[in-house]
């Protein structure tokens, strides 16, 4: 038997019990006679005393372990005189009388504790010993839990877990595919899924009206902190369902995942906005409601005083900041830079300060008089000490910028605590996006998505106007899920591939297996699919949901671990009959 007991588990009730626990030597210390080694596991860290006076051999064979050797120990569990209050072993340590090596450890690349000072690349490629950290690897516990909860939850619904196929057909929508080239059909490719979209219809026409899967999906697109090449979904689908239905079973599992996981009774339910107030009142459509300052438009009350930036603008907005009228002239220079960064892309920033005495002062003072200044403040609902903040310019562009300003100040503000969640659901999306530089519309959601009833005449007429059931759910500002009610007309969803401009042998070739399927009596369904990683760093608090995956890729889509992508040998491209045409830099 290696132990009897873990490192995390030994309190003072276990006194004067004889135990044997196997561990990593997280660190040892001599002090005079005496040898102190920290032993972790999974579980925890447990002290262990080495006492030369007792045995001057066993403490002599205990000063030569290193870091990170595993040993397992038998020795008597002893109170200790200084406890140490930052472990829940910390009253205890173990008096050890018998030593064995199991194994040695090179001297590991960076330290092994909460506090490492091992940069992120190096602690990537030595990923096995970075997830040995109690901060990483709780990470890891809270996902299992988390998918643990989701599988209750939708298992007591009567959802079936199916699995559907990594190796599929290439599809043009969406991002780009992963592809995977076939020995046995030279010259031909699998894709590896985006998400099992087209199987879950399948399985609905196939009957299974309540399908789940937590699944890998793949999306060669460009990284970012809530990106990952390959990232798990939690993806469902129901049969003889409206949005509403839909709607209220998903809201029912992030209830169930706040109350299980974070021990909150959310009990309202969840708001809903539209996306065009969503673009309206926050630029964005994942807005982060965990504050207010939404979005007022002004450019009405600026027209006519010869203020050349408003009045050549297509939209003027801002923001009213409680309480920030105070605010120097050097933070006010720092949120101008702010939002003249390439990246957000305004031109300059309008100030109103709302003095405690009840006057304005604005640095567009030379155009607006004190009673103009009075009218904008009306507008934003604006006290004395509040601080209004605008932007001007075209439409999309400046909710943008504005949508980044106003995230700022929350940050500034300190109104977005990692430990309050927000969410909501965003509805009414548009179901096309015209693109000006292929001319053409592409599906927002994807080609499958069903137009608002009352919408669909609108898409012979004004396509771009036309409304999809489809609905995001956010918190805190985070897409974490998504989804639709789908097309299961097979006429409708001909004039859906028409307006994306597929020629129908196009719609055959790459929609075909569900086109037809659809001839055999698809219901009425619909569904989503969450971002699992992203479910679960918002629940850790993470600011990357690499974190919370167990070997991830870095930003370039490396695995610098396994150091993949890598060449392959000419042997295999002979096989595969590929040959490789590098481009030239
Ligand atoms: P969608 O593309 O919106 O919908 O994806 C669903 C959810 O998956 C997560 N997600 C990602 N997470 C990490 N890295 C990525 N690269 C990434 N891309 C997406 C997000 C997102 O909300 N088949 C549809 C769902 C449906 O209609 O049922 C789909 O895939 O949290």
């Amino acid at each position: 038997m290696f132990r009897t007991h873990t490192c995390g588990e030994l309190r003072l009730s276990d006194i004067n019990k004889k135990v044997t626990l196997s561990g990593w030597i997280q660190r040892s210390r001599k002090m005079g006679g005496m040898t102190f080694v920290d032993l972790r596991d999974r579980y925890g860290i447990t002290q262990l005393v080495f006492n030369q006076d007792r045995n001057a051999s066993l403490c002599e064979q205990a000063n030569k372990l290193g870091r990170e050797y595993v040993i397992q120990i038998t020795g008597t569990v002893n109170a200790r005189s200084n406890a140490n209050k930052n472990l829940p072993t910390g009253e205890i340590e173990i008096i050890v009388e018998e030593l064995h090596l199991l194994n040695k450890s090179e001297v590991p690349p960076f330290t092994i504790e909460e506090d490492t000072d091992g940069g992120d690349e190096l602690r990537m490629q030595y990923r096995y010993l970075d997830l040995r950290r109690s901060c990483v690897r709780k990470n890891l516990e809270l996902r299992h839990k988390m998918a643990f909860e989701v599988r209750r939850y939708l298992d007591e619904q009567g959802f079936l877990e199916i699995e559907t196929p990594v190796l599929m057909k290439s599809t043009p929508e969406g991002a780009r595919d992963f592809v995977v080239p076939s020995r046995m059909n030279p010259g031909e490719f699998y894709a590896l899924p985006q998400s099992p979209q087209q199987f879950k219809q399948l399985l609905m026409v196939s009957g299974f009206d309540r399908y789940f899967q937590i699944v890998k999906c793949f999306r060669d697109e460009d990284l970012r902190a809530d990106r990952q090449p390959e990232f798990t979904q939690i993806d469902c689908e129901m049969s003889f369902v409206e949005q509403e239905d839909v709607l209220n079973m998903f809201e029912g599992m992030a209830k169930h995942l706040f109350k299980y996981i974070k021990n909150i009774d959310y009990d309202r339910p969840f708001p809903r906005i539209q996306y065009a107030d969503a673009m309206k009142y926050y630029g964005s459509d994942k807005p982060d409601i965990r504050f207010g300052m939404k979005f007022v438009e002004i450019k009405d009350l600026t027209e006519g005083k010869n203020f050349g930036v408003f009045d050549n603008a297509e939209y003027v907005a801002g923001i009213c900041a409680e309480g920030c009228a105070q605010y120097t002239r050097k933070q006010i220079d720092d949120l101008t830079e702010f939002v003249k960064r390439p990246q957000i892309g305004a031109k300059g920033l309008v100030y109103v300060r709302y003095e405690v005495g009840g006057t304005f002062k604005s640095s567009v003072d030379k155009f607006y008089g004190q009673d103009d200044l009075k009218k904008w403040a009306e507008r934003f609902d604006a006290k004395p000490g509040d601080l209004i903040l605008i932007l001007a310019g075209k439409t999309v562009q400046t909710q943008k910028a504005l949508c980044e300003l106003r995230l700022e100040m929350g940050n500034r503000l300190g109104l977005r605590s990692k430990e309050d969640f927000a969410p909501l659901w965003v509805v009414d999306f548009p179901l096309l996006e015209w693109d000006e530089e292929t001319q053409r519309f592409y599906a927002m959601h994807h080609p499958f998505t069903a137009p608002k009833p009352e919408d669909i005449p609108l898409l012979e007429t004004d396509p771009g106007k036309v409304r999809a059931n489809a609905y995001d759910m956010v918190v805190n500002g985070v897409e974490l899920g998504g989804g639709s009610v789908r097309i299961y007309d097979s006429s409708l969803q001909n004039t859906m591939f028409r307006i994306l401009g597929f020629n129908d042998e196009q719609i055959q070739s790459q929609f075909g297996c569900l086109i037809n399927a659809f001839k055999y009596g698809a219901p009425p369904h619909g569904g989503l699919a969450f971002g699992l990683d992203r479910f679960v760093s918002m629940f850790a608090g993470l600011d990357s949901i690499r974190d919370c995956i167990a070997f991830p890729k870095n930003n370039s889509g490396r695995d610098v671990m396994m150091d993949a992508p890598s060449p392959i040998s000419q042997d295999q491209l002979d096989e595969l009959q590929l040959k490789l045409n590098p481009l030239e830099k």
